[in-house]
């Protein structure tokens, strides 16, 4: 019998070439699809996006189900523990760490040249005022969740003269020069002219960026988040942008997604949001469906999968 994988996002001709010889494939996009449940039903492998998520509500409706290759780095979308009781492999995609790593770079330098001010500046027939940014240089950035894209953000900002600190409940695999770990998250905050969120979100770090956080940050500070929307507690961060308690905010990730027109953060000054773009070059999404199906493929064919998270001893999860 022929393993069935219901894929959950369109595929290209490329794409669904290569997955022939190994399973006959369903695209269904929408899980209302009355044709969804069916599909789940008879599914020996699963691809999907964060889009989807897979909890044990859905694991039970998919009894024969082997393999999860989400295309994505992030898991949070995935019961780990449940699919992990079920003996199903679960699949993503490291390997976007210099995209993300070079679109916290990009949020840092507009906050600091002040980039969104500049095109309007730019487009009108005056320009002025010109808009007086910050120097990079000397500046302290602190970054919170130390994996791999919170060290390639670290290794780029050092590059631009930045002194750079850290924090992470684990440390690097290899020993990182050139920034300094600290103990306490409040330690790294006071000094801080720039803060880089880049966790993995889970039930620990749930609305880690909250009150508590703003509080600590200096008025002057930034606040830079890359890694899930929930990280960060949206109404503790309006507040803290509206009563400037800090200057500004680059947001790649909100939540929910896309949000709300009336979303109080997509309509102040001192905020900027991107369209969760953190993944979105070419070559990066390309690297991603590559690895997606190499993931499905190897664990249909009872392989270990290279970047497979579960059924597999020191598989490493934790910051991205
Ligand atoms: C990821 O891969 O987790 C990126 O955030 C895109 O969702």
């Amino acid at each position: 019998m022929r393993d069935r994988v219901l894929a959950t996002f369109p595929l290209s001709e490329a794409a669904l070439s290569r997955l022939k010889p190994h399973a006959d494939v369903t695209v269904l996009t929408n899980p209302e699809d009355a044709r969804f449940s069916a599909a789940l039903a008879e599914a020996d492998g699963m691809l999907i996006t964060p889009r989807i998520a897979i909890d044990a509500d859905l694991l039970r409706r998919a009894p024969k189900l082997r393999v999860i290759s989400t295309h994505s780095v992030g898991l949070d979308h995935i019961d780990l523990e449940a699919a992990e009781a079920r003996g199903i492999a679960v699949g993503h995609t490291p390997v976007l760490t210099d995209a993300v790593a070079d679109l916290v770079l990009t949020m840092i330098l507009m906050l600091a040249r002040r980039i969104p001010e500049a095109l309007e500046v730019g487009r009108s027939s005056t320009w002025q005022p010109i808009p007086m940014g910050l120097d990079l240089r000397g500046k302290n950035l602190f970054i919170i969740g130390f994996g791999r894209i919170g060290q390639e953000v670290a290794r780029r900002a050092l590059g631009f003269k930045m002194v750079i600190s850290w924090f992470d409940l684990r440390a690097p695999e290899t020993p990182f020069a050139g920034a300094t770990r600290v103990a306490e998250l409040s330690r790294g905050l006071a000094d801080a002219d720039f803060v880089s969120v880049n966790v993995d979100l889970n039930a620990g770090t749930r609305r880690l960026i909250g009150r508590d956080v703003f509080s600590a940050m200096k008025p002057s500070a930034f606040l830079v988040n890359a890694s899930r929307g929930a990280v960060v507690d949206q109404a503790a961060l309006t507040e803290a942008l509206r009563t400037k308690r800090i200057a500004g905010a680059a947001l790649d990730v909100l939540d929910p997604e896309p949000p709300p027109a009336g979303e109080p953060l997509l309509h102040m000054s001192n905020v900027i949001v991107l369209p969760h773009i953190g993944s979105a070059t070419v070559e990066t999404r390309q690297a991603m469906l590559d690895c997606t199906l190499d993931n499905l493929i190897d664990c249909l064919r009872g392989e270990p999968g290279r970047f497979v998270v579960t059924r597999r001893a020191g598989a490493r999860r934790g910051n991205p």
